[in-house]
């Protein structure tokens, strides 16, 4: 039977690591999540088909109330709140870990082996501040909380001082397991350390946060594999925190951020800077300005950004494109490594309306070739495209690399306001002279635009 378990285990593995590697294109991402929810089903069916199993009363009611609010939830999410229930997610992971760790602990009888209650003391501690720490990005994403980073006094000196503490008394835990006490306190810093270490991050850095509490709620699973001795916990959790880690090594280079900054300091301090909003001028054209510039370009290049998801205006956008290059005009899409508000979001969403690929460019491929262009069309970006993550040193976005839209010979905006963008800062390229601002809902805007080009 033990081998039976080990190769399907084994078995479940690998369709985890091949799952993950068809989730790294947009083409085979589907065949990705297929491969990792039969890995993820196998895990299951096996792991309850142990023998160490005495009573299925609560599996089978936590399976039913799970998976019940797992459909519900899948069915009823809307694309622009996914990065909220990934964070929400996460941080369930987290909490799950971090009670199986206290559970195991209270289950312990007479001196535990030292591999097994150090994993119980890092699963504890990664779990709960995963948990607190999810709890707090959801809430900033889904605007219960102010996403405006709040900080104190001495803030870094507090949260190095509490993780110092968490070693100490992590370390006299694992010397004497009998310290209940010690590990409740444990537990305390790390749901403090949690809220303390999400709290002062705002602006435009949340990408950063989300992926290294996907990070840890993975870190928190594998070592709760190894307090339960359960291999694919282990494989799974490590595999789950690998990915997070590259993740958030991909964003802090998009973002041009250090990862200490974000996890020590605050950052992304989000000020609006409209002082001087009122003074400027902008000018506001119709949709009909807009389809005489596009129909007279000879290059063309869009930059979806949050708003398209919100407007949903991926179909119109793509119908438009489809008319523009009927029209022997070169349109290529940016794509903004943080544009939206989840990895892969602007992939998502035109993969969603049959995008080629092939019209697809990264900022670090296409970002030369502003210069060079006609047109830009920007569709409900913003912060993306913010020209004071160059120069303005009090922005909440300096440092992070843009599209350098504002180097195109001219500029249409769709986009319903001034209103700033997820980092609270204000946008200078909406009042530079070759700005064309159409005002209203991106999917009415560019539905407009594509009736007076068919006319
Ligand atoms: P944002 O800077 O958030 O700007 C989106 C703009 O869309 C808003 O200014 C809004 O202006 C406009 N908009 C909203 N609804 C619209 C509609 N129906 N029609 C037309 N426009 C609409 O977006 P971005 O440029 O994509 O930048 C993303 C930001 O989110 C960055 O700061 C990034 O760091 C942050 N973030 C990203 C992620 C990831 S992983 N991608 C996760 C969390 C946060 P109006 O209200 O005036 O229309």
């Amino acid at each position: 039977m033990n081998i039976i378990i080990a190769l399907a285990y084994l078995l479940s593995s690998i369709l985890f690591i091949l799952g993950l590697k068809n989730l790294g294109s947009p083409k085979t991402a589907r065949r990705g999540n297929q491969l990792a929810m039969s890995a993820m089903l196998i895990a299951i069916i096996v792991t309850l088909t142990k023998n160490e199993i005495l009573d299925f009363t609560y599996i089978i009611a936590g399976l039913i109330i799970g998976s019940a609010i797992g459909v519900i939830i899948a069915r009823k999410i809307q694309m622009t709140a996914m990065p909220q229930m990934v964070a929400l997610f996460n941080g369930l992971g987290g909490g799950a870990s971090a009670l199986v760790a206290l559970a195991e602990y209270n289950r312990l009888t007479g001196e535990p082996r030292i591999d097994v209650i150090i994993s119980m003391v890092v699963s504890l501690f990664i779990g709960a501040v995963t948990f607190t720490g999810s709890l707090v990005a959801f809430g900033k994403l889904q605007g219960l909380i102010r996403s405006a980073p709040v900080v104190f006094k001495a803030q870094r000196f507090f949260n190095i001082s509490l993780f110092i503490l968490f070693l100490i008394i992590g370390i006299i835990v694992i010397i004497n397991p009998a310290n209940s006490t010690g590990l409740l306190t444990i537990l305390a810093i790390a749901l403090i350390l949690g809220v303390l270490f999400v709290m002062p991050i705002g602006g435009a850095d949340m990408p950063v946060v989300i992926s290294t509490l996907n990070s840890c709620s993975g870190l928190a699973a594998a070592a709760t594999g190894f307090v339960l001795s359960n291999n694919i916990l282990i494989i799974c959790g490590a595999l789950v925190g690998a990915s997070g880690f590259i993740l958030t090594r991909i964003m802090c280079k998009a973002m041009n951020r250090s990862i200490t900054n974000i996890v020590f300091g605050s950052a992304g301090t989000a000020t609006t800077n409209n002082s001087n909003n009122d003074k400027r001028k902008v000018v506001s054209y119709t949709e009909e300005d807009a389809s005489i510039m596009l129909e007279s370009a000879q290059t063309v290049i869009i930059i979806p950004g949050y708003g398209l998801a919100v407007a949903q205006a991926q179909f119109a956008l793509q119908e438009l494109v489809t008319i523009l290059i009927n029209k022997s005009i070169n349109v290529r899409y940016a794509i903004h490594p943080v544009a939206g508000r989840m990895p892969g979001h602007m992939n998502v969403l035109l993969a969603e309306a049959n995008v080629s690929y092939d019209l697809l460019f990264d900022l670090g491929d296409i970002n030369d070739d502003f210069q060079n262009s006609d047109v830009v069309l920007v569709v409900g970006a913003n912060d993306v495209v913010n020209p004071s993550a160059r120069s303005d040193k009090d922005s909440p976005l300096y440092g992070m690399p843009i599209l350098n839209a504002d180097q195109a010979r001219s500029v249409i905006i769709c986009k319903r306001s001034l209103s700033p963008g997820y980092s609270g800062a204000d946008n200078d390229l909406f009042y530079l002279d070759k700005t064309q601002m159409i005002f209203g809902d991106a999917k009415e805007s560019i539905n407009a635009i594509i009736k007076l080009l068919k006319a």
